[in-house]
Formats: C-alpha cells, structure tokens, sequence
C-alpha cells in the first residue's frame, strides 16, 4: 500500500485513503505487521471479545450480549487475525456492526494493544463497509467519543466526516462526536480481503 513519511519520520497514509488500499493490513517490515485476515466472529472468539472489550473498550455490552450476535444475520461481526496462519492464529481485533435498513452501524471496535499501529482496525473497518455496500447499505455511522484521538483519526483517513455532536453522551460525561461515510462515494471493491 501507499505510504508516505511525515516530518518526525512516521508514517503517515494520505487522508482519504482508498479502502482498497486497507483491507489487508500493513505492508511486512513496517513496525512488525505481517498482514491480517478477518472473517466472521466465531463463537470460540467470544470470551477473547469478552476480555478485549473489559480492557480496551468502555462499554455495557455484556458477555452475553456479545455472544448473542454471532450469527446473527443483521450482525457484522469480524475477527483479524494473523494472515499467515488464520486458522491457527489468535486474535488481533474485532469489529462488530449492525445493518439497519441502507444504513450500516458500526458499534465496537477493539485491536489489541500490543498490535496497534499496524492497519488492522483499518483492515476491519475496509472490510466492514464492503460487507456493507455488498448487502446495500448506503452509509455508515458511528459515534465517537470526542477525545478518543485513536478512532477519530482512524475514521478520518478512512473517509469518515463529522456530522454532529451529542453532548455530554456518555455516563462519564463526555461527548460523543457522530460520524458517516457515504459508501457510494468511497472507494470500494476490497483488494486482498480474505
Ligand atoms: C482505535 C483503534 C481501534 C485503532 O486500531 P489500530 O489497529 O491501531 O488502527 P490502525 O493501525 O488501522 O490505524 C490507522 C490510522 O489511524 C490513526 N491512528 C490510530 N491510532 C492512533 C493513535 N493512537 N494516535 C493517533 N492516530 C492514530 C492513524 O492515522 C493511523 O495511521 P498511521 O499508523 O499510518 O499513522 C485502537 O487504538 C483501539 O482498539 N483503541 C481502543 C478501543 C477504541 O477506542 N475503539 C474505537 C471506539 S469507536
């Protein structure tokens, strides 16, 4: 994939970048990243979700709220894992998202934090909304919490824009920032995505 150093010497991927671009993640030799699969949740990922989720992710979705949508058929719920052995590699990262009449309503996503940094939430994500537009959706949506600077630049260089704000959303008393992508408009057809 494209990438491009800034002036302190880290990558950088152009904003806007193409989502074919993403969905399989980092190129090999950047920081470690040897490329990433991601396939539906399986009902063994749920108690890793579980964990991931306690650690990483401020939520009420319970164990048995997130075992519930596996399977579901309204229900996106992917895993990355390693690329080079999926089926015997652990998990990276997780996405889970609904789909909602054209709409496509992203809910969590998680990557472990040893392994951040390495386009595996923006190989979920690449994969999610083609998952998306394949079944018909038009858009995404998401809500953010205003100062996760993590997500809010992920889903920027993914193409996401900022069409409101909910004050004060969360029980701790921050804001959430809402998110869309009009999946029309964005580049789609995921190259590599397995
Ligand atoms: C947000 C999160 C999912 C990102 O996962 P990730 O796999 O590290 O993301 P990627 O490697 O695909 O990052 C893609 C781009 O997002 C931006 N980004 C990601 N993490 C960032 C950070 N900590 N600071 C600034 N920018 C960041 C960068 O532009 C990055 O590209 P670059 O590495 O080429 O600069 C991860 O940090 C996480 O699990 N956080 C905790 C849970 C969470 O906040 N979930 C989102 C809720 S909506």
């Amino acid at each position: 994939m494209t990438s491009e150093r800034d002036s302190g010497g880290r990558r950088s991927r152009p904003r806007n970048v193409a989502l074919a671009e993403v969905t399989s993640a980092r190129d090999a030799g950047d920081r470690g990243v040897v490329g990433c699969d991601v396939a539906p949740a399986r009902p063994a990922d749920v108690p890793w979700i579980v964990a991931l989720t306690a650690r990483t992710v401020h939520t009420s979705w319970s164990e048995a709220d997130l075992a519930a949508q596996v399977a579901r058929p309204q229900t996106l719920f992917l895993v990355a894992r390693g690329a080079e052995d999926p089926a015997a590699a652990g998990p990276l990262g997780y996405l889970l998202a609904h789909r909602i009449a054209d709409e496509l309503h992203v809910l969590l996503l998680a990557v472990e934090p040893a392994r951040r940094r390495r386009g595996i939430a923006s190989a979920l994500v690449a994969h999610a909304l083609a998952e998306g537009r394949a079944t018909g959706a038009r858009v995404a949506l998401l809500e953010v919490r205003a100062g996760n600077e993590a997500a809010r630049a992920l889903y920027a260089g993914l193409g996401f824009r900022e069409v409101g704000r909910r004050r004060r959303y969360y029980a701790d008393g921050e804001d959430a920032v809402l998110l869309t992508l009009e999946l029309e408009a964005a580049d789609a057809a995921p190259r590599g995505a397995r």
